[in-house]
């Protein structure tokens, strides 16, 4: 099921005025932990239900040779290698807060070691970059994760890396447009660690109030887990 717009964002709403929690549902200072726990598995849930979007999401990313990519929130690589893939004339960058999410995307990278890439341990918070360096941005499924703080605060390092003209690709667990989808809202709430911290989020419209111009959102659902897409650029 996949639903496409446009997208107006509307005025600025509280988080909380639209349902969505303002506090993470597992501490930042814990998920280093939880994801070394989940990396083992972490890639039978992703094939289950976020492959499409992921998939979507890198046609929308229109990589072309030779940019400057950065990936915040590698996790286990499976976006990172179809990144090395697609621009092995360029530089490409990935960052995860847990250990063991990067040892796997650093095994699934190996393959490429002809491809100029660098994978190392870091925040969304605090991006190890220099300003204005960043062509494409690309980020899956770690806004889902975030309180309304960190959430600015990774959005204002992200408009800060990213270069005039160059473009961010975001997706994330959105909030259930169907009865059925929004039983994985009940579990986020009833267990959190069980959705491994992630809930719905609806992050298109925090993008202009740091300075992106949102270029389109694309709704997914598969195993009725709801995913947003959302494309933007920082304008010249
Ligand atoms: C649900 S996984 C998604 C992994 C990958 N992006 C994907 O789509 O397969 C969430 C990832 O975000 C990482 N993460 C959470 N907060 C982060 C932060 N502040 N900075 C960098 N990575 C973070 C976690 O360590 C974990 O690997």
């Amino acid at each position: 099921m996949e639903i496409r717009s446009c997208c107006t964002p509307g005025s600025p709403t509280s988080d909380r005025s639209q349902g969505q929690a303002e506090a993470a549902p597992v501490p930042q200072e814990q998920i280093g932990a939880l994801y070394d726990s989940l990396a083992p598995a972490y890639d039978v849930w992703a094939f289950a239900t976020e492959s499409k979007a992921r998939k979507r999401a890198l046609e929308l990313a229109r990589i072309q040779d030779g940019e400057a990519i950065l990936e915040v929130a590698v996790g286990t690589g499976l976006m990172f290698e179809q990144v090395l893939r697609r621009n092995p004339h360029g530089k490409n960058m990935g960052i995860d807060l847990s250990e063991g999410m990067l040892a796997k995307a650093k095994e699934r990278a190996s393959k490429h070691a002809k491809v100029d890439y660098e994978l190392s341990l870091g925040s969304a918070l605090d991006l190890p970059f220099q300003s204005e360096s960043i062509d494409l941005l690309i980020n899956t499924y770690m806004f889902d994760l975030l309180s309304a703080e960190d959430t600015a605060e990774a959005l204002g390092e992200f408009a800060r890396v990213l270069r005039p003209g160059g473009r961010i690709v975001l997706v994330n667990m959105a909030r259930g447009r169907t009865p059925m989808s929004r039983l994985y809202e009940h579990i986020s709430r009833w267990s959190p660690r069980t959705l491994g911290g992630c809930r719905g989020v609806e992050v298109a419209r925090k993008l202009p109030h740091h300075g992106f111009a949102v270029d389109e959102t694309e709704y997914h659902q598969q195993c009725l887990f709801p995913s947003e897409i959302v494309t933007a650029r920082k304008p010249e």
